[in-house]
């Protein structure tokens, strides 16, 4: 347990996470920002998308979330569709609107990567929600304009470990990676946590496993992922991107963690198993090790609210402690 750490965070902590808000309006967006995969983007938003992704939505889970009050918050990706500039200004205006950038985290998506675009008017505007700021544990560098993944960021007995698994892909691909240099640096990070005992939560946006979403969504490295995670050790894995509800085991190994995925927190439900969700983690330690608790709290349609449903133990790898 590091010293520096205040006392009535030494042993408890409530973690929220949402995902894929596709906050932001392609109301009016300009022709001339919709070449190549963008057309195609922009054409799925106005038949489906735009429908389906709802600010009340959005608005009512914010509304949730205040009340809830909960020490951090974990945003796994696709704040955006296309990843055009003003969508970059609109999620930063909303993340401003949910907690300063201590108390929130964001990791991207593939829609935040949407085509290879220009550095200066995108990342950096969301940087103070991504980057390390724990004490020696500057991960993170700067390098020809770009931000470089893996983060941490120490809260309380958690360390919160972000990865970016967001890169431009082919029309009709929404595949993710996160390259041999990432995980190189995860390895490191993940070990140097474990060292101080905390609690390792990797987010991340794309599932680290096959069958959770088909296969022109995957992440293509899911395997090298999983190696670095069973080698070095991690307590749990938070991940978005299916818009649905997903609880899977990493490895058939106790020590293996589970990965976590939550609906999108906008969704007004038009596929089943889509309506919006966000969780919150509350995670105790004990005198075995650790406790945590998932409460699910889920979008009504007709009260325009979100309501917890209920309360489940999480099992934790038997190596945390
Ligand atoms: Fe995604």
């Amino acid at each position: 347990m590091p010293k520096d750490m205040p006392k009535d965070m030494k042993d408890s902590f409530t973690l929220a996470q949402l995902s894929d808000p596709h906050l932001s309006s392609l109301e009016r967006v300009r022709k001339r920002d919709l070449l190549g995969k963008r057309a195609l983007g922009y054409l799925s938003w106005l038949v489906n998308r735009r429908a389906e992704h709802r600010v009340e939505v959005l608005a009512a889970l914010v509304r949730d979330l205040h009340c809830q009050q909960p020490d951090h918050i974990v945003i796994t990706g696709d704040l955006t569709h296309l990843g055009l500039p003003h969508e970059f200004e609109e999620a930063k205006d909303w993340l401003c609107t949910l907690g300063s950038s201590s108390r929130v985290t964001v990791v991207p998506g593939n829609h935040d990567a949407y085509v290879a675009a220009s550095w200066d008017r995108s990342f950096p505007q969301w940087a103070p929600y991504m980057i390390s700021d724990s004490d020696g544990h500057q991960t993170v560098t700067t390098s020809g304009g770009g931000t470089t993944f893996p983060s941490l960021r120490i809260r309380g007995p958690i360390a919160l470990i972000g990865v970016s698994t967001a890169r431009p892909s082919a029309p009709f691909l929404a595949v993710g990676s996160l390259g041999a240099s990432q995980l190189h640096k995860l390895g490191e990070v993940l070990e140097q946590a474990g060292r101080e005992q905390l609690f390792r939560i990797v987010l991340m946006h794309h599932p680290p496993l096959p069958g959770i979403v088909r296969w022109r969504k995957r992440l293509t490295d899911s395997a090298h992922f999983r190696a670095v995670v069973a080698r070095y050790g991690a307590e749990l894995i938070l991940h978005g991107h299916a818009h649905r509800t997903s609880f899977v085991q990493l490895e058939t190994s106790v020590e293996s963690p589970l990965a976590i995925g939550v609906p999108s927190a906008s969704a007004h439900g038009r596929k089943k198993g889509g309506r919006a969700q966000y969780h919150i983690y509350r995670l105790t330690r004990t005198s075995e090790g650790w406790q945590l608790l998932l409460s699910v709290h889920a979008y009504s349609p007709a009260e325009d609210r979100f309501k917890p449903q209920g309360e489940t133990r999480l099992r934790v790898p038997s190596r945390a402690g």
